[in-house]
């Protein structure tokens, strides 16, 4: 049942008139670095913006044993030094606090999922969570499995009558085809795809979710949203950030696992699905995952034409020094894991037939920026270009995902004056300067929306496999010619110069950001 809450005055004009059913939110992991950044900040926002229920409670799972007392005090910590509304306000935290507690145990004890169950139990009667659970992964993922086994063990995977258990499983979403396979194996054992929640945190972005709208609540962008007007679409996910202390993870993973099979492949579903029949979350992943299908593989012999790694040395961003990958903490001193990729793809679909996207992202380079811009085809008969000074530049519309969120379309225009000269200008729009309301976070919408039984913003099962096996190609193309270096880029640098000549090769140039 979905209640209607009164409008909250800082939200009016958002749709934000969902209220969940009381629950109680078991996260696993609870001492990590995610909880505290990003998940309970999260939840604190929700209560701060009135959209958590009345019966509520959060149970942090950790080895650790520790009083309720000192984890609520992590999490205060937590709040104050990363939460998007901080310091956290007294009377709001006073009220959240008390549904914070505590339930130590090994991921691998059946009687610490006892305790758990009997934990739950007692927090049902006394903040009346009415038997409904949100299990949340947040572990290294090689203790999903485990976690899912003893949850299934405890029973804890039945949902009350007219209630309901969801489980959110954190990326990485396996580390290729087969292990993807086997975690959708180990996880629909226990639980029903509909309860299964994997969470993709770009697809809880504001701009990201507003590429829907802008699609399909305009009617003069989608006639034009094809191979016949878009000459190519080029998608970046720049951060300044090296490995920020996570060199052990990033070392196994690199940028192909931590960004571009799931944030990337997930934009670029947005970017070409066909409208969906509804917005449901079985109808828009039916659209989304038919563009997966329609990726066109890259076989081995085309990995190094059209797939471009990086690996960046050492240098400066924003004026601070940075080592270069292989000496940072955790990364192995003759690692060949990239840092940077660029790929050339396409979609063997009639919409996209022949339209090149590329995409890049890396770590360590100049700025953080996500974008995607698409370029539409030159006029077909310039009656303008007298030379480079008034070249006609084709449009282009860019969406800005971060941190400039915004939408801007770049036209030609006549510079004033008496000779026919013409300049490109641009149309802009700005989140910030437009709605001056403060955007949630990406998880505040998707935990919410999990609370909800809302999967649109969630990964289904034949979407992580369908990316996958995009992937795996790559990775065993890589894995017949292996090597022992990978271009470099200074880090504060836009990549290696190989990236430029992939686009170069087409007669294109990246954009600069
Ligand atoms: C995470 C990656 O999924 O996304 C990180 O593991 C990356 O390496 C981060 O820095 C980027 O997220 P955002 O929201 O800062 O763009």
């Amino acid at each position: 049942m979905v209640a209607t809450v009164t409008a909250n005055p800082l939200r009016e004009g958002l749709q934000v008139e969902r209220m969940p059913e009381p629950n109680a939110v078991v996260i696993f992991g609870a001492s990590g670095d995610l909880t505290k950044r990003k998940l309970v900040p999260a939840l604190y926002n929700l209560e701060l913006e009135g959209l958590l229920p009345n019966g509520f409670a959060v149970v942090g799972f950790a080895r650790r044993p520790i009083p309720d007392a000192d984890f609520r005090a992590q999490m205060l910590a937590g709040i104050n030094q990363f939460s998007r509304t901080r310091p956290a306000q007294p009377d709001v935290w006073d009220a959240f606090a008390p549904k914070l507690h505590y339930c130590p145990g090994n991921f691998d004890d059946p009687a610490a999922y006892q305790q758990l169950a009997a934990t739950l139990n007692r927090l049902d009667a006394q903040h009346g969570t009415a038997g409904n659970r949100l299990f949340y992964l947040a572990t290294a993922p090689e203790y999903f499995p485990v976690i899912l086994q003893q949850l299934g063990a405890a029973g804890l995977n039945n949902s009350p009558a007219g209630g309901w258990v969801h489980v959110i499983i954190e990326k990485p979403f396996g580390r290729d085809l087969a292990t993807a396979r086997d975690l959708n194996r180990t996880v629909q054992d226990v639980f029903r795809e509909d309860q299964i929640y994997r969470i993709d945190h770009y697809l809880g972005k504001e701009t990201v979710q507003n590429l829907l709208v802008f699609r399909f609540a305009n009617g003069i962008f989608e006639p034009l949203w094809n191979r016949n007007y878009i000459d190519h679409v080029q998608l970046t996910v720049a951060e300044a950030v090296g490995v920020e202390g996570r060199g052990g993870y990033y070392d196994t993973a690199g940028v192909i696992r931590d960004m571009i099979q799931n944030h990337m492949l997930q934009l670029l579903t947005l970017v070409a699905m066909e409208p969906p029949a509804a917005l449901d979350g079985n109808a828009v992943r039916d659209e989304k995952v038919k563009v997966l299908r329609a990726l066109r593989p890259i076989t081995p012999q085309d990995v190094n034409r059209t797939v471009v790694r990086g690996q960046y040395t050492a240098g400066t961003v924003g004026g601070q020094p940075v080592p270069g990958y292989r000496q940072e903490k955790g990364v192995a001193a003759g690692s060949v894991t990239e840092t940077y990729l660029a790929l050339k793809l396409y979609l063997d679909n009639w919409r996209w037939a022949g339209v090149p996207f590329y995409l890049r992202s890396g770590k360590s380079l100049p700025k953080r920026s996500t974008e995607i811009a698409i370029q539409f085809k030159q006029v077909p008969l310039s009656l303008f270009d007298r030379g480079a000074a008034t070249a006609v530049e084709p449009n282009l519309l860019v969406l800005n995902i971060q941190p400039d969120e915004g939408i801007s379309l770049r036209f030609t225009s006549k510079l004033p004056g008496a000779t026919m000269q013409v300049r490109p200008v641009n149309m802009d729009f700005r989140y910030g300067t437009s709605f001056g309301v403060p955007a949630p976070e990406a998880y505040e919408r998707l935990i919410l929306d999990c609370m909800l039984s809302e999967t649109a913003l969630f990964t289904r099962d034949d979407e992580a496999i369908a990316a996958w096996a995009f992937i795996n190609r790559i990775l065993a193309g890589w894995a017949q010619t292996p090597v022992t270096a990978l271009p470099a880029y200074a880090a504060g640098t836009w990549g290696p110069p190989e990236a430029n000549a992939l686009m170069e090769a087409d007669g294109r140039r990246w954009r600069r950001l």
